[in-house]
């Protein structure tokens, strides 16, 4: 057998910086024995529009060469348009076609964002526990977390941070929070819009849930509070809306900002295959098509929510999300995570620690359940097994 090559010494400063590969949220799928994948923030199997996917590329593919050439840089026309629509559709946004670009996932939107304005050796505010630590790691030495409270990061905590740290960029998840579940008020979106102004600090407003609102109200976006400046960058995804699976999210931002963020993106262009097919299914199906996803998700949120009230009901506490996939739930004996987590993966139930949304790995006593790809039956059996496992470890 061939000797493997030392290569650890030769590492890049980044490649050394990124975090260890056991840090990193894997979404490759759980295996298929398992009980209940309450772990990652997939879409439920029959939202999935597969058949009009395949109509999609009967119609597009033979009169569009240009779907398996290079792309624009920017992305798809069609596809910014799309976005154009969605903004003016649920939102009554009107956007330039210069203020979007199109990306990879959201994800990538998100990296280009963060290196736009952090330097690695400069810190970046996050929220108290966020997906966004995931991203950060890999661009700076020295993320912070924001306290929340149950309206959204405190201002105040906000501005003193920004005075000791001076970061690069305030990363928030504003609307349906992974992984709190909560959404900031629109007071408080106004107070910390003020508070980024009076220090000329960048917001990157992660949106991934934007269109998975489920009841009560959705304020306007940061992006949209702020009227375009360019003091915001939202980050949108059709992760959640089409299937993570088709790799394509979008940036928000004013147009001058767009044109500096632009040249860090090195891609031969986002898929214009992808673009294609993602544009012809939401020009005809946008609205009818995010309106069922809701009631799928309402119906998951509200059986996962029935579910821990029956098995889990003292032995933690837990808010309704609005929206999004997630429900957080904090365990009133913190120090038993790993060990009700680890009882839980013995019996094949697939959760997430709290801890990976921390950039210091802080322990909240938290976990993360996705109720998003799980069916009904796998929820409740999952949550069961999570209520004994809290139980028995209390003991
Ligand atoms: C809050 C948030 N932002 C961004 C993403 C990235 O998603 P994608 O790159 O698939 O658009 C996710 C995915 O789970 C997410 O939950």
């Amino acid at each position: 057998m061939t000797d493997e090559f030392e290569f650890e010494s030769l590492l890049s400063e980044e490649a050394r910086h990124r975090a260890a590969p056991g840090l990193l949220v894997s979404a490759s799928g759980a295996p298929s024995d398992i009980v209940a994948d309450l772990l990652v923030g997939q879409p439920a199997k029959e939202s999935l529009p597969l058949q009009a996917m395949v109509e999609a590329a009967k119609n597009t593919l033979p009169d569009s060469p240009e779907m398996l050439l290079y792309g624009r840089r920017q992305g798809s026309i069609d596809l910014v348009d799309v976005v154009r629509e969605k903004l003016r559709l649920f939102e009554g946004l009107e956007v330039d076609p210069e203020q979007i670009i199109i990306t990879n996932g959201s994800g990538q939107g998100i990296d280009l964002t963060l290196r736009t304005f952090a330097n690695r050796n400069q810190p970046v505010a996050l929220d108290e526990a966020s997906f966004g630590a995931l991203f950060v790691r890999r661009v700076s030495s020295y993320g912070f977390h924001i306290p929340w409270d149950t309206d959204g990061p405190l201002p105040d905590a906000l501005e003193k941070a920004i005075s000791e740290q001076h970061p690069a960029l305030f990363y928030t998840i504003p609307t349906f929070q992974n992984p709190m579940g909560r959404t900031t008020t629109l007071q408080r979106r106004y107070e910390l819009l003020e508070v980024c102004r009076r220090h000329r600090i960048p917001i990157l407003e992660d949106d991934a849930y934007y269109e998975l609102h489920y009841d009560g109200n959705r304020p306007a976006s940061m992006y949209e509070l702020d009227g375009g400046s360019g003091m915001v960058v939202r980050a949108g995804t059709f992760s959640k809306i089409l299937g993570a699976g088709i790799r394509l999210g979008w940036i928000l931002t004013s147009s001058s900002l767009a044109d500096r963020i632009l040249p860090l993106k090195a891609d031969g262009g986002t898929s214009p295959f992808s673009s294609a097919l993602a544009s012809h299914f939401m020009q005809k199906h946008m609205e009818k098509h995010i309106s069922e996803l809701q009631s799928i998700y309402r119906t998951r949120r509200d059986v996962m929510l029935e579910a821990l009230d029956t098995y889990v009901g003292q032995h933690a506490t837990w808010e309704k999300p609005n929206g999004g996939f997630f429900v957080w739930v904090t365990l009133d004996q913190p120090d038993l995570v790993g060990n009700v987590l680890e009882r839980c993966r013995a019996q094949g139930v697939l959760i997430r620690s709290g801890t990976v949304f921390r950039v210091d790995g802080a322990d909240l006593g938290s976990i993360r359940l996705a109720f998003s790809h799980a069916t009904h039956d796998q929820i409740r059996a999952g949550v069961e097994i999570l209520g004994q496992a809290i139980k028995t470890s209390t003991q």
